[in-house]
């Protein structure tokens, strides 16, 4: 089927963005599949699944060897830490790799959670990913205070005067996400690390759901930890956490006796996924590819990846909007999250949404079998589907877009919506 992209201008080149994933030739029921799924897991690039195959093929080993094999293994281990250093915008010693953001967290929290005392406190909020609270919430076993943040109900967006509430001088960590996977909210995660670090308190950051959408630059934000998947951002399935340096030599992570006590070694548990890694690597460089050609002038792996950003914010905005203009006269249906154009830099394109007399989990069913894979249900933010009131029957329809979806992908699912409820 054509793209028809005349309706947004953009410097990205769509057509060379879409030759790269060889899944996007798949069909269902004779409709192309269009991937609206991505905050589950996004699609990867050709070169993505060649890396893989490539280690395989030519690396496969267990790490510290004295042989060739495993020499490359731990080359590729840290080709990846630089590149995800890149990413991130910190050294290559603060990256430790892990199964996924969950797994992650939990050893994170375990270990910050080992040092604290009964009348310490925790910040969470009720917007979050489950995983970016459950393993903090847990720590209440041990006396420690949780306090829960509220979300303003209005336009899903975190109640910051609630926030600053909940933080005291007893604080000693905060657990925030960058964008929320549910509604597409980002926070002002600069303002949360601030308000962490004037009471002395820890900022852990969830950019699980951020991390495709748009920079992150470690520094900038001055977070202590920030956490990400890259499934979700067009690399394998497997769990990345940034740790300042000072935070990762300082805690004590449980770990076994064999393993080194060197950073950020230490904090990764047993044998890694070597071949997700490599594949890691590949996609960093993909998102770096496409800076290099919306700014050939990129000298560096860093500056690419920014250059690649600035676009994609554009284009997925456009593309938002165009969604979301397009549902407004749809009876029956609330979009929830930020709505207003004009705010759109507070949120990703991930459109959470109910119609009346329309299950999510049957609108979800009707539009997979037309190619068009979105979801449906609480995609584990399930405080916030609680707070809403929508968990009891059946949560959201979540359609995610995504520097490779397109104008027309929009308009097919407008268009198959339109077909099934009306207007
Ligand atoms: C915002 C957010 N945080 C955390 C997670 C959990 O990530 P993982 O599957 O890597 O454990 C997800 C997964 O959907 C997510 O969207």
């Amino acid at each position: 089927m054509p793209i028809t992209q005349d309706a947004i201008s953009t410097a990205l080149d769509i057509s060379w963005i879409r030759s790269q994933f060889p899944s996007f030739a798949e069909k269902v029921n004779g409709y192309p599949a269009a991937y609206l799924d991505g905050p589950g897991g996004t699609q990867v690039p050709q070169r993505v699944i060649a890396a893989i195959s490539d280690y395989l093929k030519h690396s496969n080993a267990n790490t510290n060897g004295a042989y060739a094999t495993s020499h490359r293994t731990n080359e590729t281990i840290a080709g990846a830490r630089a590149a995800m250093a890149d990413l991130l915008g910190c050294e290559s010693d603060e990256v430790v790799f892990g199964f996924n953001m969950t797994s992650l967290t939990f050893a994170m929290s375990r270990a910050i959670g080992r040092a604290l005392r009964a009348g310490d406190e925790i910040v969470l909020t009720l917007l979050d990913h489950d995983a970016n609270f459950s393993p903090w919430n847990a720590l209440e076993e041990s006396g420690v205070t949780i306090r829960r943040v509220a979300v303003n109900k209005a336009d899903c967006t975190l109640d910051m005067s609630d926030l600053e509430q909940k933080i005291n001088s007893h604080t000693k960590l905060l657990a925030v996400g960058y964008a929320s996977n549910a509604v597409g909210t980002i926070n002002d995660v600069k303002e949360v690390v601030r308000l962490a670090h004037s009471v002395g308190a820890l900022a852990y950051i969830d950019a699980v759901h951020y991390a495709p959408h748009g920079p992150i630059d470690v520094r900038a934000l001055d977070c202590d930890f920030l956490v990400c998947s890259s499934y979700k951002f067009f690399g394998p399935h497997m769990g990345v956490l940034y740790g300042n340096r000072e935070h990762l030599k300082r805690l004590h992570p449980y770990k076994v006796r064999a393993n080194t006590d060197e950073s950020p070694y230490c904090w990764e548990w047993g044998t890694l996924n070597h071949e997700g890694i490599a594949g890691t690597t590949a996609c960093v460089e993909y998102i770096a590819d496409i800076g290099r050609k919306v700014k050939p002038s990129s000298d560096t792996r860093r500056g690419a990846i920014l250059a690649a950003y600035d676009e994609i914010v554009k284009y997925e905005r456009a593309l938002c909007e165009r969604l979301i203009h397009g549902l407004r006269d749809f009876r029956g249906l609330k979009v929830y999250g930020i709505t207003d154009p004009q705010r759109f830099h507070g949120r990703c394109p991930t459109i959470a949404l109910r119609i009346d007399g329309h299950a999510p989990l049957q609108l979800a069913t009707k539009l997979g079998k037309r190619g068009l894979f979105t979801w449906d249900g609480n995609y584990y933010a399930l405080n916030l589907t609680e707070q809403l009131d929508v968990e009891k029957d059946g949560g959201f329809l979540r359609i995610g877009l995504f520097h490779y979806n397109t104008v027309e992908e929009v308009d097919r699912l407008l268009g198959a919506l339109k077909e099934m409820v009306g207007r």
